[in-house]
């Protein structure tokens, strides 16, 4: 059974007097351990599926199983427990809290899972330094460059060792020098920790480390296939 399973996904939003659809039947699979991107111009629904496979946001209609379970039968309580236990979140613009060191970033997702202080310590410091930023745990987001702000942000969205992990535009505010470094760390993830990669981009150079390309367009599917030209961390 796939690990993400997007059955005829349809979402609206209400607009004036009635509603748009902005997804219009989206079928999508992903199963353990891929590493998948997911492409299409502004406006082709990339972002929306992405908040419906993070538990962020529901679909209109259609069924969402995740991980075997059916997401669209969870209250909101129950969304939020599947969400802290399945996944791990990156965002274009890093969302870390300013004022607060990289250590206290990475631990904040530790204390929403109930893990007591002195692991959350230990751990938040192992996943920098896998980071490569042993000596910037210290500091705050201010002090740090785009790239050390992007991986401070991994860190925490790999500290829970949630088995999947999102990343909408992870790239977006980095030249492409740092960007490829972020796009290798991610392939490193996957490849080295079978984390589950679902990830957002509209940069085919973004795109190329990942094993399978899902193209939208218009709130649908246009393709889905694999990554021939895939570029590798190990090359
Ligand atoms: N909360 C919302 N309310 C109304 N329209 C929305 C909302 N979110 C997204 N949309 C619309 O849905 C379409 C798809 O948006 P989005 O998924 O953000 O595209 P992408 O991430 O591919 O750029 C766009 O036309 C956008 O304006
Ligand atoms: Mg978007």
């Amino acid at each position: 059974m796939a690990l993400i399973d997007l059955i005829d996904v349809r979402k609206s939003f209400p607009m004036g007097d009635g509603e748009l659809e902005v997804l219009h039947g989206i079928d999508m699979k992903v199963e353990r351990g891929e590493f998948v991107a997911m492409m299409g111009p502004s406006g082709s629904g990339k972002s929306t599926t992405m908040n419906i496979l993070g538990c962020l946001d529901a679909p209109t209609s259609g069924r969402y199983i995740l991980d075997g379970q059916d997401v669209a039968d969870l209250d909101r309580d129950e969304l939020a427990a599947i969400r802290n236990a399945m996944i791990g979140f990156v965002f274009q613009g890093f969302n870390l809290l300013p004022r607060t060191t990289a250590l206290a970033n990475v631990e904040m997702p530790m204390l929403y899972a109930g893990v007591k202080a002195k692991e959350r310590h230990v751990r938040a410091q192992e996943v920098l330094e896998r980071m490569g930023l042993g000596d910037r745990m210290h500091h705050d987001p201010s002090q740090l460059s785009g790239g050390q702000q992007q991986r401070v942000a991994i860190a925490r969205g790999i500290v829970n060792r949630a088995p999947i992990l999102m990343a909408d535009e992870p790239t977006g505010n980095l030249d492409s020098k740092t960007s490829d470094e972020i796009m290798k760390l991610f392939q490193e993830l996957n490849e080295k920790e079978g984390i589950t990669i679902t990830l957002v981009t509209h940069e085919p150079d973004v795109a190329s480390y990942a094993g399978r390309v899902v193209h939208f367009r218009d709130g649908l599917v246009t393709s889905d296939e694999p990554n021939k030209a895939k570029r590798g961390a190990s090359a």
